[in-house]
């Protein structure tokens, strides 16, 4: 069954990097990215996982775990890590799943057999605290995925989780954002003192509240 927005992450231990994990254990009460990779030593990859080791302050900031998975097995992880930290200058610093029996990428299901019937596609599962999947996306193998994107969308999803707003288009950390329409003019009077600039009835425009 396909995993949707809202659902409980999948539990499952693996053997990692890190020595062998179970997920709701190592996620703890922290939000989790949970994303995969084709193969070990390919270079695309090599260089998401270098740019996600230079970024791991950015995600310890937001209390977000990360945690990579590729086909192939710990010890070729560990021999491709060398490789990271080398091309890089970020050492992997965070735990990669092995999963040659394919049992974590066909439990959320990472292995989209018309493109690739043995390799995982770039997928990337965002979980919050309550273990719920909150984000999802899928790219091809051929391309990377920008990882400021990944650490922008936590951003609003911790903002607008927090606060009666909605982050609008391209919206980044410090920008205006949206009253949401299923608060009343007099509730988000309550909630904005300050005021908003009403676009129209629907579209109410306010400063950025405390993250
Ligand atoms: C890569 O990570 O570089 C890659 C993996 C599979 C197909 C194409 C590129």
């Amino acid at each position: 069954m396909a995993i949707r927005l809202g659902d409980t992450a999948p539990d499952f231990t693996a053997a990692t990097t890190e020595g062998e994990i179970s997920f709701h254990k190592w996620l703890g009460d922290s939000w989790g990215v949970l994303f995969s990779h084709p193969k070990d030593f390919t270079p695309v990859c090599t260089t998401e996982l270098g740019e996600t080791a230079r970024l791991k302050p950015e995600f310890d900031k937001r209390k977000v775990k990360v945690i990579g998975l590729s086909v192939d097995p710990v010890d070729s992880h560990k021999k491709w890590a060398g490789d990271i930290g080398e091309t890089q200058g970020h050492p992997l610093n965070f735990p990669l799943i092995a999963d040659p029996d394919h049992k974590v990428s066909d439990l959320y299901d990472m292995i989209h057999p018309n493109a690739n019937n043995t390799l995982t596609v770039r997928s990337v599962f965002i979980i919050d605290p309550s273990k719920k999947v909150r984000l999802i996306l899928t790219y091809p193998a051929s391309t990377g995925r920008n990882f400021q994107e990944i650490l922008r969308v936590i951003d609003s999803m911790q903002l607008t989780d927090k606060h009666m707003v909605a982050t609008p288009v391209n919206w980044k950390d410090g920008d205006d954002v949206i009253i949401v329409p299923s608060l009343s003019d007099e509730d988000a009077k309550k909630r904005f003192p300050g005021g908003w600039k009403p676009l129209k009835p629907y579209l109410r425009i306010v400063k950025q509240p405390g993250r």
